[in-house]
């Protein structure tokens, strides 16, 4: 029997509706790579060959299971029965066109591609490499293979870096200097960002500013005012600090400025007008004595006077600040580069390629090259795409290039063929920032494809996972976060399982210990608590399987979470 699901028309289009660019946007268990899966078997039962096919995931876990439940939605279609997902949509199963369609299809189905995006782009490569300048025989190294080279790079450069005693490699020494224990750590951090994000460099920093001209014009003014109005004692002690500030930075960005002399100045002298712990300065508000000595009406006025020049003090410092800031990143990144050119060297050397060079690389066949473009549009008209969320841009303009009806130089400006594109995923779920997942890039692809005229967005609320109980809390808390803002708003979840009375509650907050107890025995007494949930369940739960029987639960059935860098005692 089907579940009946208030969403259905909009499920039922996802797998039948081949002449537009879909996104599917839906919270987890609603049946997204379900539908994935189901769509790619309809489009074989309407005759499409497998080979023209791509369906694409993120991690080769989760293609292999989407490879695994497309197969099992052939084969049960095949057998004559329709999976319980299509039961809506096929209530008399398929049609004897389709089912002939489906079994021609069926012959082909190792030319299907499912895959990861990064196999795709290999593909691509390889099919392509004489266009890409590239060794035929080169490989692709696997992730850690190629961190362990690029540690190697780093380290090489670093230890190089420290005794090189060239002014370019100044910034390593200094840092160094001032904190031995934390600043590889630290360098070994920027440098995997510049590996990342090949193409980005730091801002170059005007080599002509001269912020401590401005600093000292604007304490000079300051001074110049207060000796002419001498009414406030506050204001004018300002006066000595600020000449403090004079003597840190006059003249400092006069000619060549090396790491040294920045690294002083981004640490300027603390003064009384600064805020606690902070090089901004605090509000400034003392009328009373200006009135005092001028009377209301002009005291104001002067007030508002020594104001302004006040806070001019407090901003020119605050630009010199960044403008050092900046000069200092442009530095030591210029110094990193070396790292940087090793690991390629290393690579080249190898004969291998990184997953960001493999990504690169297919960017600029299938943008930069209209024969290899064309070729790959011809060979795959149909892209599917599940866990959107965690794809990069250069992964997006990747497949926009391929999706669009023509050439490209700019992916944001494609046209998509009819049905090209079927986008799957949850910003929501967005989990592989560290791998460069970019929810912006995310989003920037979906408002393309659904401003398309032949692109919609699809919402899926049905959720076949979880019981009414715990959906009711989801809704309930998640609303609140999901407010909109800077986050995708919420949609609330439609629960399919039915309610029933279960040996516990479905979602229960305790409070563990007192005030009174230390964090330890907390969380001693939170591990006890979590253990005796546990013991009560196995064994006693009964859960639903698959084919809708129950058994009862085994601690495999559990997942203990707790939020990062906490450890859960048990
Ligand atoms: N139309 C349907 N009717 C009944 N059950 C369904 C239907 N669609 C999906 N399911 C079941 O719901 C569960 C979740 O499906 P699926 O894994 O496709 O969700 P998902 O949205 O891709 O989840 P995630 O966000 O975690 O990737 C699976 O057990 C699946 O069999
Ligand atoms: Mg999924």
């Amino acid at each position: 029997m089907s579940v009946i699901v208030p969403d259905q028309d909009a499920r039922t289009r996802c797998v039948t509706d081949f002449s537009t660019n879909l996104v599917v946007e839906a919270a987890a268990g609603t049946g997204k790579t379900t539908l994935m899966s189901c769509r790619v078997a309809m489009l074989l039962a309407g005759g499409h060959h497998p080979g023209t096919i791509a369906a694409i995931s993120f991690t080769e876990a989760s293609a292999s299971e989407l490879g695994k439940r497309i197969h099992s939605v052939v084969e049960e279609l095949l057998s004559g029965n329709v999976p319980l997902e299509l039961k809506a949509t096929l209530p008399n199963g398929l049609s004897a066109e389709q089912e002939k369609a489906l079994e021609a299809a069926v012959d082909h189905l190792d030319e299907l591609t499912v895959t990861t995006i990064h196999s795709f782009c290999q593909q691509i490569i390889v099919d392509n490499a004489v266009e890409a300048k590239l060794d035929p025989g080169i490989k692709v190294a696997d992730e850690m293979a190629a961190d362990a080279m690029f540690d190697q790079a780093f380290s090489d450069w670093f230890t190089d870096a420290l005794s090189s005693g060239k002014t370019l490699d100044r910034a390593v020494v200094v840092l160094t200097e001032d904190d031995p224990l934390e600043v590889e750590r630290e360098l070994r951090d920027l440098a995997k960002i510049r590996r990342q994000h090949r193409r980005a460099q730091p801002p170059r920093p005007d080599l002509w500013a001269r912020p401590d001209i401005e600093l000292v014009e604007a304490i000079d003014a300051y001074a110049r005012w207060v000796a002419d109005h001498p009414f406030d004692k506050k204001t004018n002690d300002y006066v000595a600090g600020f000449d403090q500030l004079r003597s840190y930075c006059d003249g400092a960005f006069a000619g060549e400025v090396d790491f040294d002399t920045l690294w002083r100045l981004s640490r300027p002298p603390r003064i009384g007008a600064m805020k606690w712990k902070s090089f901004e300065f605090e509000a400034f508000q003392r009328p009373g004595p200006f009135k005092k000595a001028r009377g209301e009406k002009e005291g104001v006025r002067l007030h508002g006077e020594v104001l302004t020049l006040y806070g001019a003090v407090g901003e020119k410092l605050l630009a010199l600040l960044a403008h050092t800031g900046s000069r200092m990143i442009w530095q030591l990144s210029g110094s990193m580069q070396a790292a940087l050119d090793a690991y390629d060297e290393m690579k080249r050397r190898a004969a291998v390629m990184d997953f960001e060079d493999l990504l690169e690389h297919a960017r600029d066949l299938v943008i930069g090259n209209k024969q290899v473009r064309d070729k790959v549009a011809t060979r795959f008209p149909i892209i599917l795409v599940d866990e959107c969320q965690d794809s990069d841009i250069l992964q997006i303009e990747i497949l926009f290039a391929i999706a669009a009806d023509g050439p490209v130089s700019n992916w944001r400006q494609a046209r998509l063929r009819p049905g090209a594109l079927f986008f799957v995923g949850d910003p929501k779920q967005s989990i592989y920032r560290f791998r460069n997942a970019d929810i912006a890039a995310y989003r920037a692809a979906r408002d393309l494809i659904i401003g398309q005229p032949n692109g919609a967005l699809v919402a899926i609320t049905a959720n076949f996972r979880s019981r009414s109980s715990i959906i009711d809390f989801v809704n309930l808390n998640f609303a609140e976060v999901f407010d909109g803002g800077s986050q995708p708003a919420y949609v609330a979840l439609h629960p399919t399982i039915k309610h029933q009375p279960a040996v516990m509650p479905h979602v229960v907050r305790l409070s563990i210990g007192t005030e009174d107890e230390g964090p330890g025995e907390v969380r001693r007494l939170e591990a006890h608590a979590v253990g005796e949930i546990c013991d009560q369940l196995i064994g006693r739960l009964p859960v639903r399987q698959k084919d809708g029987s129950q058994r009862p639960a085994r601690a495999g059935d559990i997942a203990l979470m707790a939020a990062s860098h906490t450890e859960l005692w048990l």
